[in-house]
This record gives C-alpha cells, sequence and structure tokens, in this order.
C-alpha cells in the first residue's frame, strides 16, 4: 500500500538493499584507510544522520563523532549559497583525522564552506565521505574523497534527505515529484 510520503515520490533511484551493500563497501574502504588513526567522523546536520548511523557501525576502527550543523538552503530546493554555523563542533578538533559525512554533495557550498573552517580550526587531515554526488550542479571546486552513489539532476529525497523537513524517514532515496515543490 502507498503511504503519505511515498504518494510525493516520481520513482526510486537508490533502493534500501543498494544502500547497505554500498555502505557496508565505503566502511570497509574507510577502516582499511583509518586504522590505527583514531579518526573523528563528524556528519552535518541534519541530513547526515541516518548515513552517519550505518557508516560508523560498518568501519570498525576506533573513533569517535561529532555533529556540526549548518543551514543555507531556506525551505527551498537552491542553495542560496551563504552557509551559516548553526551549531559548532563541540571538541577541539586540532590535529584530527576528521571523516565530515554528508548526505549529498550538491553545488559544494557547504563543503567547501566546511573544509576552509575545519583547516582553520587546525585538522590535521580531512576526508569528505558522502552518500550521494550530484556533480552537474557544483558551483564550487569540492570534490568527495568517497561518494556511495553519483545521482542526475533531479532534487531527492529520504534516508536522511529532506524537502522542507519532511521524506527524512523515507527508508530509500527517491526523486520528489516536482509538483510538491512547485506548488
Ligand atoms: P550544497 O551546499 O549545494 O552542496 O548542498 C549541500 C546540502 O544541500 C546538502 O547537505 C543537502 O542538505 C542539500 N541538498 C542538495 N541537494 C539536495 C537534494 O536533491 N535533496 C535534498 N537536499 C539536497
Ligand atoms: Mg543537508
Amino acid at each position: 500500500m502507498i503511504n503519505e510520503l511515498e504518494k510525493d515520490i516520481a520513482r526510486v533511484l537508490v533502493t534500501e538493499e543498494e544502500i547497505r551493500t554500498r555502505i557496508g563497501e565505503m566502511g570497509r574502504e574507510l577502516a582499511e584507510r583509518f586504522q590505527g588513526k583514531n579518526p573523528l567522523f563528524l556528519g552535518v546536520l541534519k541530513g547526515c544522520f541516518v548515513f552517519m548511523a550505518d557508516l560508523v557501525r560498518a568501519c570498525p576502527v576506533n573513533s569517535d563523532l561529532e555533529f556540526i550543523a549548518v543551514s543555507s538552503y531556506q525551505n527551498s530546493t537552491m542553495s542560496s549559497g551563504r552557509v551559516q554555523i548553526t551549531h559548532d563542533v563541540q571538541q577541539d578538533i586540532t590535529g584530527r583525522d576528521i571523516i565530515i559525512v554528508e548526505d549529498i554533495l550538491d553545488s559544494g557550498n557547504t563543503l567547501a564552506f566546511l573544509k576552509n573552517y575545519l583547516m582553520t580550526k587546525g585538522a590535521a587531515s580531512i576526508t569528505i565521505v558522502t552518500l550521494l554526488d550530484k556533480p552537474s550542479r557544483r558551483a564550487k571546486a569540492v570534490d568527495a574523497d568517497l561518494a556511495g552513489f553519483v545521482v542526475p539532476d533531479e532534487f531527492v529525497v529520504g534516508y536522511g534527505l529532506d524537502f522542507a523537513q519532511h521524506y527524512r524517514n523515507l527508508p530509500y532515496i527517491g526523486v520528489l515529484k516536482p509538483e510538491v515543490y512547485t506548488k
């Protein structure tokens, strides 16, 4: 039966099964790169919360985690380009190997800003991990070190990603029907 979330989804882009398999691979890859290094997973709220939970459990290395919250969208589907920190890291990150965990790399505004911000705070290294990469929309020269899936230029929701704070609890990645955000 189609529920009240799924009625707004045009099509499924990445299934639960595909996400699970890919995160397993990503976790193993990160574990190889970071064993013995005690990295700090830094999730970018709110979109990261589902991905982060699965990724850290797929990556068996000594690590700790933090969250940072930024805003740039203000309830539209286009980035405003201005990034603001609304919740900052709660510990000194000097000398730490940071693994930024993002839901999607789109214009690159958020990650370009964060990378620079974390460098000025003294991080030893920054690794960008994103579940989704939408390279067609890039405005800033920033690349993911590890990306789960490359997606086309469509607005996607689910598995943590929202439209106007909704649909984060869909268990897969779906394309939102355009009439939902144009109405
Ligand atoms: P960027 O700064 O344009 O790279 O955008 C990064 C942020 O925009 C992500 O963390 C998402 O929260 C949001 N975003 C970009 N594209 C989408 C999308 O297709 N669906 C939902 N959120 C998106
Ligand atoms: Mg986000």
